[in-house]
């Protein structure tokens, strides 16, 4: 059944994605909902990419603007070499009436593979399976046997198994609906048996639509074979359809459940796998990977998303939000820590005690043994070994040199309103807390700023600088006290 292609047989990916989604009900069309952080129909490009077709049609309509530039975008990532076009459906009259859209453009010799823009999780195994099975001489069908195949199309069968039919659900009798086995809407064709099928579809249903469905019909009666790929129940996850909120969220779920446990697997400790996500970089097609050597440790809740990695033994605590970033070995981010390297990307290096609540921005870049604590941003700044800044803070284009204890509630003015200026804290320097130090400015090594100095011009190494008012002291001063009324 698994074949390789005979090169006789050129492949022609036909990928659905015009319908409205109605049930959505949203503004976004129903192919660019997101689904681990990236559009349904990028996981459809990139499974279908994968097979190396000839040709991928996509079909599109409802919001075809914004599914064609996405497409156009991301074309080269997902598909690779697969000459892509794109058909307008307008109005969309029906998955049947989409691929007669198609019809020209397939070439007679070509196996025509029907891909559904909203059954986002069809792995390429299961593709390359029903390629196989059709051969270019029959049809074959993607099935799976429900608990619940509500909504779905049903496989009709005779006496002897064959299949006879796909009746859609709105279309079914009380015995059709009783029937298990669902039509995942993944089947593959000859194309020049397809063709004349499609050519004689009608819309006399309860939808009044062209069903691509009914072409199974028109198989059976003009003598062609139609088997079945039937996945086991296990694997029904591959073939969910999404049509509304409710089912993409459970859709999300058994993703995340299926990543979480690959992670397991190779050897990550997760605390809990039904609270754990990792998606996508915003605005990336591919899918979000975290990689983590042995003995990582995940508290429940934390989201990851882009290209993540962890080193050994660290431990990320609870509800941690980790994007683009590497963090080195023995670290300890706690708990609530934000982490977004965005385009830049944030390195943590060895045995980094990060949060609770701490946040590092693009660029920012913290050598071993460094302590960021609560309510500390670091943006676009370097910290070398062993440099910490543990309560309140906030360092900005910023070059911390060794050791530096950079005190509570102490900033770089990094910003003129203008322009970015840099700030230099050489080794061993002690911030006070409070400080503001107005780039661009050098603080010298092994220096001292006192508690709540502004420090506006470059400080000499290893001395104080304090810039604070004399305190005054008025004896016997006594508050305002309110005035009474009557
Ligand atoms: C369809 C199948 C059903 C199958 C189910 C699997 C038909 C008639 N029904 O039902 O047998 O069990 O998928 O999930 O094929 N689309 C177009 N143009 C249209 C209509 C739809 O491109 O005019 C696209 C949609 O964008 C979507 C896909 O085709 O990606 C399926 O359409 P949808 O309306 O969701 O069909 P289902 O009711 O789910
Ligand atoms: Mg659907």
């Amino acid at each position: 059944m698994n074949a390789p292609l005979a090169p006789s047989h050129p492949l022609t990916v036909v990928v659905l994605a015009a319908g409205k989604g109605t049930r959505m009900k949203s503004q976004t069309p129903k192919v660019l909902q997101p689904l681990g952080g990236r559009a349904m129909l990028a996981h459809v490009l990139q499974a279908c990419g994968t097979l190396k077709p000839r040709h991928l049609i996509a079909v599109t309509g409802h919001g075809a603007t914004d599914v064609n530039a996405y497409i156009d975008r991301h074309r080269q990532v997902l598909l690779n070499t697969a000459q892509c076009t794109t058909v307008l459906q307008e109005p969309q009259n029906g998955t049947g009436h989409a691929v007669q859209l198609t019809s020209t453009a397939l070439d007679d010799e070509a196996i025509v593979l029907i891909t559904l823009g909203d059954v986002p999780l069809v792995q390429p195994a299961s593709l390359q399976a029903v390629v196989a099975l059709c051969n270019n001489e029959r049809v074959a069908l993607l099935t799976v046997a429900l608990q619940d195949p509500t909504g779905y199309g049903r496989i009709v069968r005779n006496a002897t198994g064959h299949v006879q039919a796909i009746v859609e659900h709105k279309d079914a009798n009380e015995e059709q609906r009783a029937i298990r086995e669902i039509n995942s809407g993944i089947m593959a064709f000859p194309a020049r048996l397809l063709k004349p099928w499609l050519a004689k579809l009608t819309n006399n249903n309860a939808q009044q639509e062209y069903y691509l469905t009914d072409v199974i019909g028109m198989a059976v009666a003009d003598g062609v074979e139609v088997q079945t790929h039937c996945l086991p129940a296990t694997q029904a996850w591959e073939v969910a359809g999404i049509n509304s909120p409710a089912q993409l969220a459970h859709t999300e779920r058994q993703y995340q459940q299926l990543q979480a446990q690959q992670l397991m697997e190779q050897g990550v400790r997760l605390a809990d796998p039904a609270r754990f996500d990792l998606r996508a970089a915003p605005g990336s097609a591919l899918a979000g990977h975290l990689e983590c050597a042995n003995d990582v440790e995940i508290d429940v809740g934390c989201i990851f998303s882009g290209q993540v990695h962890i080193g050994a033994g660290s431990h990320i605590g609870a509800y941690c939000h980790i994007s683009q970033a590497s963090i080195g070995h023995h670290c300890l981010i706690a708990a609530y820590t934000h982490i977004d390297g965005e385009t830049a990307g944030v390195t943590v290096g060895d045995d980094a005690r990060i949060g609770p609540f701490a946040r590092l921005r693009p660029g920012a870049t913290l050598a071993n043994d460094v302590h960021i604590g609560n309510f500390v941003e670091v943006k676009n700044s370097t910290l070398a070994n062993g440099a910490k800044a543990n309560h309140l803070a906030y360092l900005g284009d910023a070059s911390v040199g060794e050791r530096v204890n950079y005190g509570a509630g102490a900033i770089t003015a990094n910003y003129d309103g203008a322009n970015k200026h840099k700030t230099v804290i050489e080794a061993d320097v002690h911030v006070g807390s409070n400080s503001v130090l107005v780039a661009p400015v050098t603080v010298g090594a092994g220096g001292t700023i006192g508690a709540g100095s502004t420090i506006s011009k470059d400080t000499p190494a290893n001395s104080l600088t304090v810039t604070r008012a004399k305190a005054i002291t008025v004896q016997g001063w006594s508050r305002p006290i309110k005035k009474q009324t009557r």
